[in-house]
């Protein structure tokens, strides 16, 4: 049986047989390359070995809000094979809302405790904030974020903090060393220039927010090009494989792309598939669609 390697980091290194996957998986000698996917992804992910992805960033259909075109959408199944293709040390970033009107429907949680369950560490619980076109509603607050579960296969094994400017930075006296006995000592201290950005993370969304691409928005629900980004450089590293399961128009394949990460992006739907390689061949990336 010929193996191939896959995978850059020392931690991550992954034979794998190429008999089973050698025309979805990318070539490493090669330019970063997409692969799009036509099928339903509990299918496909089948055909692959384990512990291949070393970071997925995916949005699933929420509570069948939207039309799309009335696929199946099979949660266990997608959750158990994205465990299993999932690196040791991997990350996925589930993006969710859940249906408001009638009451919450909780399927995010539903969802995300099914993904504890097989395995997964339920590593962060982050904020997805829409600035613009909230959902208002005339009972309760107006609406204006998702969820980002952040689940790892073990312990990270990448983490990037993305990064902020801090309001003061320079060195004044500040506060240490406080005791039970509730005395505050003063000592000369460097206030650093930028911090840690929190799990609260907002964007615009529309036409010039959401992506500048108008192709894009012949798909139902796009999420942010710029939340996509901040999770593959925060998640992932340079010749990492990206992957997006339910990729719709093909936003985490860009920004993987764009970021040179590989990416294998799979809808169910080719009509979305079409979307995602029109979207990224006129980027000029680099992207082959595999029926
Ligand atoms: C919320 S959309 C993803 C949108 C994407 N994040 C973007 O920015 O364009 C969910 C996608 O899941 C796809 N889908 C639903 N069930 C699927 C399945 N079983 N296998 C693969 N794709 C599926 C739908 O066709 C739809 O495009």
């Amino acid at each position: 049986m010929r193996q191939i390697e896959l995978g850059l980091r020392q931690e991550a290194h992954v034979k794998i047989d190429d008999t089973a996957c050698r025309s979805v998986l990318p070539n490493r000698s090669l330019q970063r390359k997409g692969r799009l996917i036509v099928g339903n992804c509990v299918d496909i992910m089948r055909s692959w070995p384990d512990d291949i992805a070393h970071l997925t960033v995916t949005s699933p259909p929420y509570d069948k809000l939207r039309d799309y075109k009335g696929y199946d959408f099979p949660f266990e199944k997608i959750a158990d094979e994205l465990f299993r293709v999932t690196a040791p040390g991997g990350v996925l970033v589930w993006v969710v809302g859940d249906r408001i009107n009638g009451g919450r429907s909780l399927t995010s949680f539903r969802q995300a405790i099914y993904l504890q369950e097989i395995g997964f560490s339920a590593h962060d619980i982050m904020i997805y904030q829409k600035k613009n076109t909230p959902f208002t509603r005339s009972n309760a607050y107006t609406n204006a974020y998702e969820m980002m579960f952040v689940l790892s296969k073990g312990k990270p094994a990448t983490f990037n903090p993305l990064k902020v400017p801090t309001q003061r930075h320079g060195y004044e006296m500040l506060t240490h060393n406080k005791l039970p006995d509730g005395i505050n000592k003063k000592k000369l201290g460097e206030l650093k220039k930028e911090k840690t950005r929190t799990n609260i993370w907002s964007y615009a969304v529309g036409l010039g927010g959401t992506t500048n691409d108008k192709i894009a928005f012949q798909h139902p629900a796009v999420f942010p090009e710029k939340l996509a980004e901040d999770h593959i450089l925060s998640w992932s590293n340079p010749g990492d494989l990206v992957l997006d399961p339910m990729c719709g128009s093909g936003t985490t394949g860009k920004m993987a792309l764009l970021n040179d990460r590989d990416f294998i992006g799979i809808d169910i739907s080719p009509e979305y598939i079409e979307i995602a390689r029109q979207r990224l061949s006129s980027l000029g990336l680099s992207v082959e669609t595999l029926q």
